[in-house]
């Protein structure tokens, strides 16, 4: 077996899939597809330190989403009030700092709310979970470039500097769920050097082990990021 050198991930991103098929593969409602999508996030923040990662980022809702019928919207917002009320001691506790990517000013005043406390609770967090939030990239990348040519040059490092992300390592592997093969307007900036790891599993299958399968998989890969 050749010995090539592995590499350690710094930062991954997924794009959790899969919530509804779940529900209907189990004969149960969409919101409940939701709630254990919920727990898989659980399960891996948990297991964040043990990964090695500095950032895990997650594609929790899309500026697209709104289109989803308000029943639904309402339950994923019930969802995200309810695990930030729950979770946050965790975060505090365990050095997880957390990061929201998107305009999630646009949310209901009490969930922004509830997010800027625990934006300023869990600051001093070593590992960084960013959760996207009213995140489109297109738009994102669009308001960088606006806000570089504002400051005078237009460059790819003064977009960069204007991204949401702009603190965070550079991206360097994301995953979707559930058998689809789709950024869905997700991280497109980031993504250019960034690797892909794709599963059938539906997200609230997703476990703490298909991370580190994940993970394995990228140590092995060889970046060339344009060169050979
Ligand atoms: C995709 O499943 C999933 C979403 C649009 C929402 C992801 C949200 C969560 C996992 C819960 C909220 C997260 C946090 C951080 C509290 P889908 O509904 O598109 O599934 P389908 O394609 O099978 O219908």
């Amino acid at each position: 077996m050749t010995d090539l050198p592995q590499q350690r991930a710094r930062h991954v991103a997924i794009i959790m899939d899969g919530n509804g098929r779940w529900a209907k593969r189990h004969h149960l409602p969409r919101a409940m597809g939701h709630q254990k999508g919920v727990e898989a996030v659980r399960r891996l923040v948990r297991a964040l330190e043990s990964t090695g990662l500095e950032c895990l980022t997650l594609y929790a809702f899309s500026s697209e989403n709104w289109k989803r019928p308000e029943e639904e919207i309402r339950d994923l917002m019930g969802l995200m009030r309810r695990f930030i009320k729950s979770d946050l001691p965790e975060f505090v506790e365990n050095g997880v700092r957390l990061k929201i990517i998107g305009d999630y000013t646009a949310l209901d005043a009490d969930i922004v709310e509830m997010l800027e406390d625990a934006l300023a609770r869990t600051a001093g967090g070593g590992r960084t979970l960013a959760v996207a939030l009213n995140y489109g990239s297109q738009q994102e990348i669009a308001r960088a470039a606006a806000e570089a040519a504002a400051g005078g040059e237009v460059t790819t490092e003064t977009i960069a500097a204007h991204l949401d992300t702009a603190d965070l390592p550079p991206l360097d592997l994301l995953i979707r769920t559930s058998g689809e093969h789709r950024l869905s307007n997700f991280l497109l900036w980031q993504s250019a050097y960034a690797e892909f790891w794709f599963t059938e599993e539906l997200w609230p299958d997703f476990t703490p082990e298909h991370l580190s399968q994940a993970l394995d998989d990228f140590a092995r890969r060889e970046r060339r990021y344009g060169g050979r």
